[in-house]
């Protein structure tokens, strides 16, 4: 279906058909373009920015290039293109219709599901609010831009189906939605990783690699729900979500090849002497990941929950592809070998779908690993970084609490207090990373700690002037 751009909400739902809903709508646009002004990126909003805006929903060719100023951002509602006669494809009502209206007996875990998802992308756009007045370069500062505005966007398509579908109470919790806010003592964002500062632009690569490839997954999930327009959403929202983990992605991946360059150049992998170089020593990188990591580990949820498994039987969140990637759909009898602190036990697959769906999300995550210590071996450099254990630096499920090293083995309550410092980052290891935080604006130029992009953006070279400031 194409995208309607005539109208003050560009959509493919066929708005104009829908006063009320359209009305509704209109009425939450402003609050929204409110929230954008108060909680989006700061002091940026006059600056023509080169940015992608999506045209149609084909895996081809969705999105054009153009200068916009951000607040004209054609933010709207576009959902994938229906499957037609699209059946539950797994759980206890596999093979049935799948649902165009919310069943009533779903409707508050829908709601939350809804809810909590839309709930993060607010979030990570007040998370990094402040980044761009230290970007190291204008090709960086567009990126964290097209970040922002898409997460602007998908906030709207979490709007819209609480708008559509769930009548007073969705709209009240689209209002919630621009009241919460990250970090906000009194009344935060729902899930924790959504509240940790982003402060520098390392943890910037690092929640887009790791932070929003967790959402990522949750979208797969909720792409094969028998809520066909939740799957709709999500199926679109993911094309979008596919260039923030490539931020993330080439952003530490440039991290690494300039501190590979520095080591090279000045003979020692010391952290003292890489930092004296202005780059980030592999320590500190490695810290870096162990938090982000962990804590978006966290974000799954526990290994054993009986919330999975009703979401699961009730044909509401699958399984990451679950249409291909797996020939059993009803996992009723399948049980699940799980790790836990006392030893590994068998338990109901259903209940530990949440751990099922963390195990795809860290073999993906294992990618970039090893594309870095590529880049680190062709350098010559013996070193290797790597994901810690997943028992390590947990605060939900079976391992929250447990003194765990990022090897996995246990430790004591003593040498797991002495050590843990040198795991995660330090208050000297961030105010570092933040001394390095210095704004790069001149086209082409980019800062020290991180190397130059390899590739521009819509054909464009890396030297373009991607912001007009
Ligand atoms: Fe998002
Ligand atoms: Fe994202």
């Amino acid at each position: 279906m194409s995208i309607s751009y005539a109208e003050r909400i560009p959509n493919n739902v066929n708005l104009t058909d829908n006063r009320v809903l359209q009305r509704a709508l209109e009425h939450w646009q402003p609050r929204f373009l409110g929230w954008w002004r108060d909680m989006g990126p700061t002091d940026f909003n006059g600056a023509d920015v080169y940015l992608r805006t999506a045209t149609s929903v084909d895996a081809q060719g969705w999105a054009t290039y153009g200068s916009v100023k951000m607040p004209d951002y054609r933010w709207g509602i576009f959902l994938a293109d229906r499957y037609p006669e699209r059946k539950i494809g797994f759980g206890d009502f596999r093979g049935q219709p799948a649902w165009e209206q919310v069943p009533g007996e779903h409707r508050s875990t829908l709601r939350r599901l809804i809810v909590t998802q839309g709930d993060t992308e607010p979030a990570s756009v007040e998370q990094q609010r402040l980044l761009g007045h230290t970007c190291p370069s204008l090709y960086d500062l567009r990126s964290l831009f097209q970040v922002n505005v898409e997460e602007g966007r998908h906030l709207w398509a979490m709007v819209y189906l609480l708008h559509a579908y769930f009548g007073r109470d969705g709209r009240e919790e689209a209002e919630a939605l621009l009241e919460r806010h990250s970090g906000n003592r009194d009344n935060p964002r729902i899930l924790n990783t959504f509240n940790e500062p982003v402060e520098d632009w390392l943890s910037f690569f690092c929640f887009t690699y790791f932070t929003d490839r967790d959402g990522k997954y949750q979208l797969k999930c909720l792409a094969e729900s028998g809520f066909d327009p939740l799957a709709r959403t999500c199926r679109f929202m993911l094309t979008e979500e596919a260039y923030h983990m490539s931020v993330g992605m080439l952003g530490l991946g440039r991290v690494v090849k300039r501190t590979a360059d520095v080591m090279k150049e000045i003979g020692s992998e010391k952290p003292e002497a890489v930092r004296r170089s202005g780059a980030i020593d592999l320590p500190t990188l490695q810290r870096y990941l162990n938090f982000w990591f962990t804590s978006s580990l966290d974000l799954f949820g526990s290994e054993v929950s009986s919330n999975a498994a009703t979401t699961f039987a009730n044909g509401i969140k699958g399984r990451p592809d679950e249409m291909t990637a797996f020939e059993d759909h009803d996992i009723r009898d399948a049980s699940f070998n799980l790790d836990s602190p006392k030893g590994r036990e068998d338990v109901p697959m259903r209940n530990a779908l949440n751990e099922v769906v963390r195990e795809a999300y860290i073999r993906d995550c294992e990618v970039g690993l090893r594309l870095w210590n590529r880049i680190l071996a062709k350098s010559g450099s013996k070193s290797e970084i790597r994901l810690p254990s997943p028992r390590f630096n947990r605060t939900v499920g079976v391992w929250a609490g447990q003194p765990v090293d990022p090897a996995g083995a246990v430790l004591s309550a003593e040498d797991w207090a002495r050590q843990k410092q040198a795991w995660l980052p330090s208050d000297t290891d961030r105010a570092f990373v933040k001394s390095l935080m210095k704004r790069v604006v001149d086209p082409g130029k980019v800062a020290g700690w991180i190397a130059p992009p390899e590739r521009g953006i819509g054909g464009h070279p890396p030297d373009y002037e991607y912001v007009r400031l």
